[in-house]
C-alpha cells in the first residue's frame, strides 16, 4: 500500500531486518552481552546493567561488577566461536573481537591471522608438523595474500610478486617484543625464497641459509624472555636478477648488546659461542684454547651456566650439536681452519681476560692476582701479544702532563682497571662480530639491484632498569612506527583523498616530537649525551640534568617524580628520566650512559690489539687504530650517534622500497605453548598500532589494482571491439561481466579499491583458467555477459548478478552516472569535464553570437527606415522633433540609468561591506571550528597517550608479580559528577542513579528542579550510549536504518547546526511548554518516498514521538518506556522551533497518534517509586 502524507498503514513490519547480517545486536540494550576490559584476559563478555552519562556499568559472568567508559566497552560478534583469516571481516571491526578472533584461532593452531595486509603472527612455541615444510614452500607459491591460510609465506610472496610487477625493491618489517617469534619468521621467509625463487646454484641458496645460525651464535643468547633471544638487529636483503631469481644477499645489523658480554643476568646468559665451544669444540681445540667448563668464567658465571641439550631442554637447541652446525656454517662461508681457529681464539680470549682479577696493589695502583696471571697469560697468548704490556696496558693509562712533551703512564686504580680489562673483552667480542657479518657478506655475491629485505630488530622494550641499549632500542622503534603509521595510514588517507574515494580519516599519534626530542642537532638527547663525552669529566647525572634543563617543558619528556611508579618516583632528575614513547612511558635509569655512548679502549690497548700477532685482530682494529687520538684520551666516537647514521641510511632505505609488515605477539611470559595472556597481547598489538588500522580498514579498501594494469593484463584475450574499451570502462565492464558484489569494490579515478578481503578471490579468479576468461569476455562483447555456469563464479566466491547490464553499450551510456552506494559516482574528472560541462560552454557561446547577430540585424532596419522617411520639410521637422523627443528621451534614460547605477554602486558596495563582514564571520567561525577540533584530537592523544603510560606501568608492575592497585593505575575512567538538589535541599549524585531511578523519578515526581535534573542527566547518558553505538556499528554497514537512529538524519543534521550556533553549552532554560513537531524525513538514502516524524516536547525533552514510514509499521515511543530509542536532544539543541513549519497544534499530533495505535501504548503506567537512599 502506498504511503501518504497523513500516514495511512504501510505494509512492512519494523521488525523486518534490511539485510541479513544486522540484527538484535545493532540495537544493543540493557542486559545485552559486549566485552568489558578485564586485567587478565585483555576482555571478558559481560551483560550491560547501567548506562551512565560518562560510563556503563556490566556484569561479568562470574557476577562481578565493573563500571567502564563508553570507549572501552564493544560488541561482540554473534558466534563468538567463529574465527576469521582477516580480523577485517570481523562484523565489528574492534580490538576485543579481534583479540577473541585471535585467541580462537591460537588454541587452534592457526597462529597467524591478517589485519588486512598486515600479518599478526602470535608465537605458537611449538612445532606444528607440516607448517613450513617443502610440500607448504610450494603450495604459497605464486598464490595472493588472503588465498590460502595467513601465512609468513604469504607475506614473502606478496613481496616477490610485488617486486616483480612494480619493478621496485620490497622490504618486510617483522616487528614484536623479544621473544614474539621474529628471527623465526624471518628465517622461514629466507628459506621460503630461497627455495621458491632460489638461484639453482646450491652453495649460494646454501650461503644465504646458512648465514643466520652463524649469525645467530655469536648474536643470540638466552634471556628470561626467549631462550634464543637476537641481541642484535638486522637486515637481510635477498638479491634478485633479472630474471627475478635469487642472485645474492647482503646482511646489515645493528645495536649488538655488548653490556651481556661481561655481566648477565641471573638467569641469562652470555652469547651461545661461549658455551657451545665449551661444550662442543673437539678436545684437541679445547685443549689448544685452554678451555674449561662455563662455570670456570666470570664471564659466564655470573648468569646461567646451564648448557642446552643436557641440562636446559630447548627443542630447538643443544649447545654440543649446535658447535657442530656453527662450525659448518663457517666452513659453508668459506672460512678455512685456521680462520676458523683464529675466530675462536678470540672467543676463547675474552673469556680468559674475565678472569683476570684485578685488585689495588701496595703501592696504590692496580695490580693483577696470582690467581689472574694464569688467565692473563691465556689471553695475551691467544691474541698473539705480550702479557706484560697486556697488562700494563690495562692497568695503567698515558696521561699528558702539562708542561711535558711526553705522555706520563698513570697506574689506574683497580675499579678503572677491571672498566678497562672490561672494555678490551667488549670491543673484541663486538669487533669479532663485525668480522664475521663482514665475512658472510663477503663470500655471498651483492647480487642484482631489486632486492626484498627482511628487517628482524627488537621491538620496544620495556624493564624495570632501563639503560643506553634500551634507550637505543626504543629510538629505533619510534622511527618504525613513524614509517608503518605513514604506509598504513598516512599514505593511505592520501590515497584515497586524491582518487576522491568517500572514506573516515583515523586518528594517530604523530611520534615526530619525539624523534626530534631525540635526535635533533645540539638539543636532542643523543647530541647532549655526545657534549657530554667531550667534557674533561663527563658525568651521567650531568648529562640528565642538562636534558632536564632543555626538555622540562616537552610534554614527551618527564621528570621520574612524575611517573605512576613508585619506585620511580623516589629517583632524581639527575638519576633518570621518562620519554614517553608511542607505547607508553618508559623510566631510563642514566646511570652508564656516558660510559655505554664511547665503549672506547684505551689508546695503549688499541695499539696493542692492531699490532698483535693475530691475523684477524690486526684487521679488526686498523681503521681504529688510524683514527686514534694519540693524546691517551678515550676516543671520541660516539654508539648513539654512530646509531643515528645507521638507522637514517635504513629508513631512507625502507622509504625506497614497498613495505609489508609482520607483528609478532608474545602469548605469555612462559615461553609454553597454548597460552594465551589476553591483557599483555591486547598491549602488543596496541604497541604494533594494530587498532588504528583496525579503524581505517574498517572504512576503506587495503586492495587496490590500477585500470590499466587489468587492462594490460586481459587485454591479449579481449575481442577486438572490447580492447577498444579504455581501460576504467574495461575495468567496470569486466566486473559487471563477473557479477562482483558492487558492496566489495569501488572505483577511484585511476585505480579498482577492494574491501577488506575481496581482492584475493578476484585475483584468484584472474589468475585461473585463461580459456574460460577468454570465454566470458567474448560473451560479454557480443552483448550477452551473464556468466554461462554460475558455478564457475560460486566456486570464487561471486555472486552472480540478474541485474547485470546485458551489453556494453549500455555500459558506455551509464558509465559516468553517479551510481550510489558502490562509490561509482567518483567520476574521472577530466572526462566529466569534456562530457557535460563542455556543451554547456559551447551553448553559451551560441547564445551570445545569436543576441550579437539579432542586435545587429535590429540596428540595421532602424537606420533604413529612418533613410526611408527622410525627404520634405515636414519629414525635416518631424525629424527634428523626432531628434528633439529622442534627445530628451535619451537624456531622461540616460538620469535615469545614472541613478540606477548610483543606487546599484550603492547597493554593491553596501552589498560588499555585508559581504566582507559575513566572510569574516564565516572565517572566524571556521577558525573557531578548527581550533576546537584541532583542541579535540589533542585532548584524544592526550588522554591516548595517559592510557598507554599507564597501562605499560600497569603491565611491568604485573609482571613483577606486584598489585597494580598499589601504584594506583586503575584504568576505570573517572566519573563526572551531576550532584542535584530537592525542594528540601537534600543533595543527589546523579550518576550513582540506575537507570530505572531515574526513569521513576522523572515519572512520579513533581519535583521540577529534579524532573529538570534527572532529565539532563538521562539526556547525557543517552547521548553518550548513543554515541558508542554509533561507533561500534557493525563493519559494512549502512549509516544505520531508521530502526536505530531515533530521529531522521535531516532533523539530527538541523540539530548538530543548532548545537554549532548555539553553543553545545548554552544553558537549558525551564520550559514547562507542550509543544508538537512534525517534519519529514528520508527512510533510506535516495528512497522516492518520504516518511513523517513526529514529536511532542513536554519542556526541553520528547515525550512521544512517531515515526511514519512509506513502508512499515509506524513507530511509536513514549518517554519513560522506550527512552533508548528516542531522541535524546533538548528541543533547543534539534533546532525544530526555527524550522518554518515544523511546529504543529496539539489536536493534529495527538489524531496521528491515536490514529496508529497510541492510545495503546499512553495506558501504560510506569512502576511505582521506588524509595531513594
Ligand atoms: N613460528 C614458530 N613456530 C614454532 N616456534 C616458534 C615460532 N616462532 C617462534 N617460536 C619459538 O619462540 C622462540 C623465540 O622466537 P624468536 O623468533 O627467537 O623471537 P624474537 O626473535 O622475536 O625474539 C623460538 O626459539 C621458538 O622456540
Ligand atoms: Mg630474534
Amino acid at each position: 500500500m502506498e504511503h501518504d502524507k497523513d500516514g495511512a498503514k504501510p505494509e512492512q513490519s519494523f521488525q523486518q531486518n534490511a539485510d541479513g547480517k544486522q540484527g538484535n545486536r545493532e540495537r544493543m540494550n540493557l542486559d545485552d552481552v559486549v566485552w568489558a576490559p578485564c586485567p587478565k584476559d585483555g576482555y571478558k563478555t559481560a551483560k550491560i546493567k547501567d548506562i551512565g552519562a560518562t560510563d556503563i556499568t556490566v556484569k561479568f559472568s562470574d557476577g562481578s561488577p565493573g563500571v567502564f567508559g563508553y570507549d572501552d566497552i564493544y560488541p561482540t560478534e554473534k558466534d563468538l566461536k567463529r574465527t576469521v583469516d582477516d580480523n577485517c571481516a570481523l562484523m565489528y571491526l574492534n580490538v576485543a573481537n579481534l583479540l577473541n578472533n585471535s585467541k580462537e584461532r591460537y588454541i587452534n593452531d592457526k597462529f597467524y591471522t591478517y589485519v588486512a595486509n598486515i600479518l599478526v603472527a602470535i608465537n605458537p612455541y611449538k612445532n606444528i608438523k607440516g607448517f613450513y615444510d617443502a610440500a607448504t614452500i610450494k603450495a604459497y607459491k605464486g598464490k595472493s595474500l588472503g588465498t590460502l591460510p595467513p601465512h609468513c609465506f604469504a607475506i614473502a610472496d606478496k613481496s616477490y610478486r610485488d617486486m616483480k610487477v612494480f619493478n621496485q625493491s620490497q622490504s618486510v618489517i617483522v616487528s614484536g617484543e623479544s621473544g614474539a617469534g621474529k628471527t623465526e619468521n624471518t628465517k622461514f621467509m629466507i628459506n621460503y625464497l630461497v627455495h621458491n625463487y632460489g638461484s639453482g646454484q646450491s652453495s649460494l641458496d646454501a650461503k644465504i641459509i646458512e648465514a643466520n645460525p652463524l649469525l645467530e651464535a655469536f648474536g643470540n643468547a638466552k634471556t628470561v624472555r626467549n631462550n634464543n633471544s637476537s641481541r642484535f638487529g638486522k637486515f637481510i636483503e635477498v638479491h634478485f636478477n633479472e630474471k627475478h631469481a635469487v642472485d645474492g644477499a647482503q646482511f646489515s645489523h645493528y645495536l649488538l648488546e655488548r653490556s651481556r658480554i661481561v655481566s648477565q643476568n641471573k638467569n641469562e646468559r652470555n652469547y651461545h659461542i661461549f658455551y657451545r665451544l665449551c661444550a662442543g669444540a673437539p678436545a684437541d681445540v679445547k685443549g689448544a684454547l685452554k678451555l674449561q667448563a662455563p662455570e670456570a668464567y666470570h664471564y659466564l658465571n655470573q648468569g646461567d651456566t646451564r648448557l642446552f641439550g643436557s641440562q636446559l631442554k630447548d627443542p630447538m637447541l643443544n649447545d654440543k650439536g649446535d658447535f657442530v652446525r656453527t662450525e659448518n656454517a663457517m666452513k659453508k662461508i668459506g672460512m678455512a681452519k685456521d680462520k676458523r681457529m683464529d675466530v675462536f681464539k678470540i672467543v676463547a680470549a675474552v673469556l680468559h681476560l674475565g678472569n683476570v682479577e684485578i685488585i689495588d696493589g701496595s703501592n696504590g695502583g692496580a695490580e693483577v692476582t696470582p690467581k689472574g696471571i694464569p688467565a692473563i697469560n691465556a689471553a695475551a697468548e691467544l691474541l698473539g701479544m705480550d702479557a706484560t704490556q697486556l697488562i700494563e696496558s690495562i692497568t695503567t693509562r698515558a696521561t699528558k702532563i702539562p708542561g711535558e712533551a711526553t705522555l706520563v703512564k698513570k697506574a689506574l686504580i683497580a675499579r678503572n682497571a677491571i672498566h678497562a680489562r672490561d672494555a678490551l673483552a667488549k670491543a673484541l667480542y663486538a669487533k669479532l662480530f663485525d668480522y664475521v657479518c663482514e665475512l658472510i657478506n663477503k663470500s655471498i655475491p651483492a647480487g642484482g639491484s631489486s632486492f626484498i629485505g627482511i628487517l628482524d630488530i627488537a621491538g620496544f622494550e620495556y624493564f624495570e632498569n632501563n639503560s643506553f641499549e634500551q634507550f637505543c632500542i626504543n629510538y629505533c622503534n619510534e622511527k618504525l612506527q613513524q614509517f608503518f603509521n605513514k604506509r598504513t595510514l598516512k599514505d593511505e588517507m592520501e590515497l584515497y583523498k586524491t582518487e576522491g574515494l568517500k572514506t573516515k580519516g583515523v586518528e594517530y599519534i604523530d611520534n615526530q616530537d619525539m624523534i626530534e626530542l631525540i635526535e635533533k642537532p645540539r638539543v636532542g638527547i643523543i647530541d647532549v649525551l655526545d657534549e657530554e663525552m667531550k667534557l674533561p669529566k663527563p658525568l651521567d647525572s650531568h648529562f640528565a640534568e642538562t636534558l632536564y634543563n632543555n626538555h622540562r617543558k616537552n610534554g614527551r619528556f618527564l621528570s621520574p617524580r612524575k611517573s605512576p611508579v613508585t619506585k620511580y618516583k623516589a629517583l632524581t632528575d639527575s638519576e633518570a628520566f621518562i620519554l614517553r614513547h608511542f607505547a607508553g612511558a618508559v623510566c631510563y635509569n642514566v646511570n652508564g650512559f656516558v660510559d655505554k655512548n664511547t665503549d672506547g679502549l684505551h689508546d695503549s690497548l688499541l695499539q696493542l690489539c692492531a699490532t698483535a700477532k693475530h691475523s684477524i685482530l690486526v684487521k679488526m682494529f686498523a681503521a681504529d687504530a688510524k683514527r686514534k687520538t694519540g693524546r691517551g684520551k678515550l676516543q671520541l666516537k660516539s654508539n648513539g650517534s654512530t646509531f643515528r647514521t645507521n638507522l637514517n641510511i635504513l629508513m631512507e632505505k625502507l622509504n625506497s622500497t614497498g613495505s609489508s609488515f609482520i607483528r609478532c605477539i608474545k602469548p605469555n611470559e612462559k615461553m609454553a605453548p597454548q597460552e594465551f595472556n589476553g591483557a599483555s597481547i591486547m598491549s602488543q598489538l596496541h604497541s604494533a598500532g594494530i587498532p588504528a588500522v583496525l579503524e581505517l580498514m574498517q572504512a576503506g579498501y587495503p586492495s587496490r589494482t590500477h585500470f590499466s594494469d587489468l587492462y594490460g593484463m586481459y587485454k591479449k584475450h579481449m575481442p577486438a571491439k572490447l580492447s577498444k574499451l579504455d581501460p576504467k570502462l574495461f575495468t567496470r565492464a569486466l566486473f559487471q561481466a563477473l557479477g562482483l558484489n558492487t558492496n566489495d569494490f569501488t572505483y577511484g579515478v585511476s585505480k579498482v579499491f577492494f574491501k577488506p578481503g575481496k581482492f584475493a578471490a578476484f585475483d584468484q579468479m584472474m589468475n585461473g583458467d585463461p580459456e574460460h576468461l577468454r570465454e566470458m569476455l567474448k560473451k560479454l562483447s557480443s552483448g550477452s555477459s551473464k556468466p554461462d555456469g554460475d558455478t564457475t563464479f560460486t566456486a570464487y566466491g561471486w555472486r552472480s548478478n540478474s541485474k547485470r547490464k546485458s551489453s556494453i553499450e549500455e555500459l558506455q551510456q551509464q558509465q559516468f552516472r553517479p551510481t550510489g552506494e558502490d562509490g561509482s559516482s567518483v567520476v574521472d574528472k577530466s572526462s566529466f569535464w569534456s562530457s557535460s560541462v563542455d556543451p554547456r560552454i559551447s551553448s553559451l557561446d551560441q547564445m551570445s553570437s545569436f543576441k550579437r547577430r539579432r542586435r545587429f540585424r535590429k540596428s540595421k532596419n532602424g537606420s533604413e527606415n529612418w533613410k526611408k522617411n527622410a525627404g520634405g520639410k515636414k519629414k525635416k521637422n518631424a525629424s527634428e522633433n523626432w531628434k528633439k523627443k529622442n534627445e530628451k528621451e535619451r537624456r531622461k534614460k540616460s538620469e535615469k540609468c545614472g541613478q540606477k547605477w548610483k543606487n546599484n554602486e550603492k547597493l554593491r558596495k553596501q552589498g560588499k561591506r555585508r559581504g566582507t563582514k559575513m566572510q569574516k564571520i564565516q572565517a572566524q567561525m571556521e577558525a573557531d571550528m578548527a581550533r576546537t577540533a584541532a583542541e579535540e584530537t589533542a585532548k584524544r592523544q592526550r588522554e591516548e597517550q595517559e592510557r598507554r603510560d599507564r597501562e605499560l606501568a600497569s603491565r611491568l608492575q604485573m609482571e613483577q608479580d606486584e598489585d597494580a592497585s598499589q601504584i594506583g593505575l586503575s584504568t576505570a575512567p573517572t566519573r563526572q559528577k551531576n550532584i542535584a538538589k530537592n525542594e528540601k535541599g537534600q543533595r543527589y549524585d546523579l550518576t550513582k542513579w540506575n537507570y530505572a531511578q531515574l526513569r521513576d523519578f522523572i515519572n512520579t515526581s513533581s519535583d521540577v528542579e529534579m524532573i529538570k535534573s534527572c532529565r539532563e542527566e538521562f539526556a547525557r547518558r543517552l547521548q553518550a550510549y548513543h554515541k558508542w553505538k554509533d561507533q561500534n556499528k557493525a563493519s559494512g554497514q549502512s549509516t544505520g536504518t531508521q530502526s536505530e537512529a531515533r530521529m531522521p538524519d535531516n532533523v539530527r543534521a538541523m540539530a548538530e547546526q543548532a548545537v554549532s550556533q548555539t553553543g553545545s553549552s548554552a544553558p537549558v532554560t525551564v520550559n514547562k511548554k507542550q509543544r508538537y513537531f512534525k517534519v519529514p524525513f528520508n527512510p533510506r538514502q535516495g528512497g522516492a518516498k518520504l516518511g513523517w516524524w513526529y514529536a511532542h516536547f513536554d519542556g526541553n525533552y520528547v515525550k512521544r514521538q512517531m515515526e511514519l514510514h512509506p513502508n512499515k509499521e509506524p513507530i511509536l515511543l513514549i518517554r519513560g518506556r522506550h527512552d533508548l530509542e528516542m531522541c535524546e536532544l533538548s528541543l533547543e539543541k534539534t533546532g525544530l522551533t526555527g524550522r518554518k513549519g515544523a511546529e504543529i497544534f496539539p489536536h493534529i499530533f495527538d489524531e496521528m497518534w491515536e490514529r496508529c495505535g497510541g492510545k495503546l501504548i499512553t495506558d501504560w503506567k510506569p512502576p511505582p517509586r521506588r524509595k531513594q537512599n
